[in-house]
């Protein structure tokens, strides 16, 4: 039986799927146009239209924007399905707050026009996928960070804070510096999106169903990998060791 609960967990990958990564195939395609233009307009003329730089900058901008909202909803499925407001109320109403203020950024993100308020908003964007990141409710794989979804995941999001905020820069600075800072740092945002595809669908594997959740944690706590076991989930057992209770 599929609960509502299973339901708001397909939203995250869905959109990824759907819509981010479709965008991430344009950006890349739109990337490589704009510098090999670049590279053949110093030699002569380019066929390559002279759009492709403001084009890759367009959907490079909702790119942007998409993977810093997407990972929010990523963060927020796990936070609002596991916390009880009843016994963490102040907590949940903080951490409500700071998704609130953490758009709010994003927002004003988009609209700053100098470089220090553009450095002040990606600044609070980028903390508040911190702080909401470090909530005890999101599964971190510390023990094995370097295939963990989370690290990647706000690694590539700080990237494109990192994009949104310089992106200005580009065009001022004559020497090309941030330039090539821009290409090496989304080359390695590149691979993440990549990892994210591969380590998200692995999760989607071992997140089990609410009907199935019960008897899944049995099958960690017996250790059921390394052994054969039968399992019940712990109301059930708890019902026959005390049937009277
Ligand atoms: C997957 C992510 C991305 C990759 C791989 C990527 C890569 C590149 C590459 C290879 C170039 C061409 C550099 C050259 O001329 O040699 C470029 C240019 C540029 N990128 Fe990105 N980028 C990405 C995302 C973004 C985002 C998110 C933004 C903005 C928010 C952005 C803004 C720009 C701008 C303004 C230029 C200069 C365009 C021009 O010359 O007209 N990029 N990028
Ligand atoms: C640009 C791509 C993506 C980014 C930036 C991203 C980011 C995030 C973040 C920050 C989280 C919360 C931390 C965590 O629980 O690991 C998360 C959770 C998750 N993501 Fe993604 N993600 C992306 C793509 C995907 C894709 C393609 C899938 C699946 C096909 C996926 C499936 C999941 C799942 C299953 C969770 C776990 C939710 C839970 O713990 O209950 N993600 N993602």
């Amino acid at each position: 039986m599929v609960e509502l609960k299973d339901f708001l967990g397909l939203i995250h990958p869905f959109l990824a799927v759907a819509f981010i990564f479709p965008l991430i195939g344009l950006v890349s395609y739109f990337s490589l146009q704009t510098r090999q233009r670049r590279l053949a307009a110093k030699e002569g003329k380019s066929k390559i239209p002279a759009n492709v730089g403001t084009e890759h900058l367009r959907l490079g901008r909702w790119l942007g924007n998409g993977v810093v909202l997407l990972a929010l909803i990523g963060l927020a499925y796990p936070i609002y399905t596991k916390i009880v407001w009843a016994e963490d109320t102040f907590r949940a109403w903080f951490i409500t707050l700071i998704f609130a203020a953490t758009i709010a950024s994003l927002v004003f993100l988009n609209k700053a026009r100098t470089p220090l308020w553009r450095g002040v908003f990606a600044t609070l964007t980028g903390a508040g996928l911190v702080i909401l990141g470090s909530q005890p409710e999101i599964f971190r794989r510390g023990f094995e960070w370097y295939v963990s979804h989370y690290y990647y995941g706000i690694t590539a999001a700080l990237l494109m804070i990192f994009s949104l905020a310089i992106f200005p820069d580009i065009y001022k600075d004559r020497s090309n510096r941030w330039r090539n800072t821009h290409i090496v740092l989304n080359c390695v945002a590149l691979l993440l999106f990549v990892g994210q595809g591969f380590t998200g669908a692995r999760d989607l594997l071992e997140i089990p169903l609410s009907w199935q959740q019960p008897y899944i944690e049995q099958l960690y706590i017996n250790n059921c990998q390394t052994q054969d076991c039968t399992v019940q989930p712990a109301d059930a057992q708890n019902a026959e060791e005390s049937p009277n209770s």
